[in-house]
C-alpha cells in the first residue's frame, strides 16, 4: 500500500465530511451543519492528509501557534485503512513542523483513549473544556 501523506494541500467540506464518515468520527462531528464544517476546514490552519492515489484516506486537522500549542482537532483514517500506521504517521509529520516547546493536545473520543496512550501521550485530568451554551458571566 503506497500511502502519500501532504501538508497544507486543500481539501473541500465534501471530502472532509466524506472521510468523517468512512472513519466513524463523523457520529461524533456536526457534519449536517454545513456552516460549521466550513469554518471547521477553512479556520484549520495545519491540516495534514493522508492519500491511496486521489482519495484522501486519513487527516489530521489541527489549530495552531507552532510555538507554545497545537490542538488537534480531528484524527481520522478510513476505516478500511486504520490500524496499519496511518494514525500516527499523520502524528508524527505534524509533531515534526511544531517548534521544540509545542505540546499536541486533544480530547479523546471514548473509543480511541486507549489509542493515544498506547502511542505516548499521557492523559491530563486538569484539561477543561467550557460548552458555548455555558454561562460564564454572572
Ligand atoms: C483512532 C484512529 C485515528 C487511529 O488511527 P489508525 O491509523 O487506525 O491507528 P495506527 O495504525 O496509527 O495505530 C498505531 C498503534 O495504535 C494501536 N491502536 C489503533 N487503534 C487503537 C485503539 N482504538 N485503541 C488502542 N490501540 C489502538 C495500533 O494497533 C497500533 O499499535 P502498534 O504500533 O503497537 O502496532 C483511527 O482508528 C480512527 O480514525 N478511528 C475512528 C475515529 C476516531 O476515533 N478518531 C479519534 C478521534 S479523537
Amino acid at each position: 500500500m503506497s500511502i502519500k501523506y501532504k501538508i497544507n494541500t486543500m481539501i473541500s467540506v465534501d471530502q472532509f465530511i466524506e472521510l468523517l464518515n468512512e472513519s466513524t468520527l463523523g457520529e461524533r462531528r456536526p457534519i449536517d451543519d454545513r456552516e460549521c464544517m466550513e469554518g471547521m476546514v477553512s479556520n484549520s490552519n495545519f491540516v495534514v492528509t493522508a492519500w491511496d492515489d486521489e482519495k484522501m484516506i486519513g487527516i489530521a486537522r489541527s489549530i495552531t501557534d507552532f510555538s507554545y500549542a497545537c490542538y488537534l482537532s480531528d484524527l481520522a483514517v478510513h476505516k478500511h485503512y486504520q490500524k496499519k500506521g496511518v494514525g500516527k504517521k499523520l502524528q508524527i509529520i505534524t509533531q515534526e513542523q511544531l517548534g521544540p516547546k509545542c505540546k499536541l493536545m486533544l480530547i479523546a473520543a471514548p473509543a480511541a483513549n486507549a489509542y493515544y496512550e498506547h502511542i505516548g501521550f499521557t492523559n491530563n485530568p486538569r484539561c477543561w473544556v467550557l460548552d458555548r451554551d455555558q454561562d460564564i458571566s454572572s
